[in-house]
């Protein structure tokens, strides 16, 4: 195992994020394992140094407090070779939320909180020429329905930032993945009825992630199927759509 090939994981307590930590922490990664709830972090970090000895260090980050990204960032030695921005919050369940002070968290976990850390983490990979940035956004950006346009928009702000990260850092040698999963098995879905059929396991959404970074992918659909179904809902003219329940 090489000592100096770290990966930052950021929201690391998503079931998510989990699954991919164990595939990486298996294919020789040590990780960076950042997110707000220690314990489960340390837990994590134990199970992963036990099972594949790599180096896993449980740290706290929270997404809304920009002014401590900085510092944050400066602390971790060595920098690592990459960055997964996993951290979400999908807010109320099946309907937008009533309040603006929801809508604000929704808005500002997805997008300005995950646009704080990476602007530090840009600057420090265009300046080192190498490593990748790997951002779980959703299928929900790319249409906006009624029950979830808050969440969905923040999606849709965060692909589109992400787009443009990866056309500035292309010519450092810097891999952008957009991951846009579709209904994936977790703490953000378990109270929510969804089309058994469409429904996928985390470690599925990790295998086409760290396939998808081996590969050299700037956007992937997971799983693939997603991008089919949203290239129909994309499709639809919106004199229709608006009167879709969908
Ligand atoms: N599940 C799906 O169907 C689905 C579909 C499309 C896209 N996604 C996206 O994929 C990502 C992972 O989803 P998931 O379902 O695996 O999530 P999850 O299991 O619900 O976990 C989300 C994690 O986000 C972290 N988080 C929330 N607010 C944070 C903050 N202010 N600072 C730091 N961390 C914060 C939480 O960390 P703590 O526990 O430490 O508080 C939580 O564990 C999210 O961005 C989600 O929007 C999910």
């Amino acid at each position: 195992m090489k000592k100096d090939k770290f990966a930052l994981i950021l929201g690391a307590n998503s079931d998510i994020a989990r699954a991919l930590a164990y595939l990486m922490a298996q294919k020789g990664w040590n990780l960076y394992l950042a997110s707000r709830r220690l314990d489960p972090l340390n837990r994590l970090a134990q199970d992963l140094h036990l099972r594949y000895g790599c180096i896993a260090q449980a740290l706290y980050f929270d997404a809304l407090d920009y002014k401590s990204h900085g510092s944050f960032y400066k602390g971790l030695q060595p920098k690592p070779e990459g960055v997964v921005v996993a951290f979400g919050y999908l807010g109320p369940l099946k309907k937008p939320p009533k309040d603006f002070a929801e809508a604000e968290k929704i808005v500002q976990i997805n997008f300005l909180g995950a646009v704080s850390i990476l602007e530090i983490v840009a600057k420090d990979l265009e300046k080192r020429k190498k490593g990748f940035i790997i951002g779980l956004s959703s299928v929900a950006g790319d249409r906006g329905r009624a029950s979830n346009y808050i969440y969905g928009s923040s999606k849709a702000a965060f692909s589109t930032y992400l787009q443009g990260l990866r056309q500035r850092l292309f010519k450092s040698g810097i891999q952008v993945l957009t991951v846009k999963p579709g209904f994936v098995v977790t703490k953000m879905t378990r109270d929510l009825d969804l089309p058994k059929h469409l429904v996928t396991q985390p470690e599925k959404v990790a295998q086409d992630i760290y396939r998808a970074l081996k590969a050299g992918k700037d956007v992937l659909y997971t799983p693939f199927y997603w991008r089919f179904i949203m290239g129909a809902i994309k499709a639809l003219p919106e004199g229709l759509f608006k009167r879709l329940k969908l």
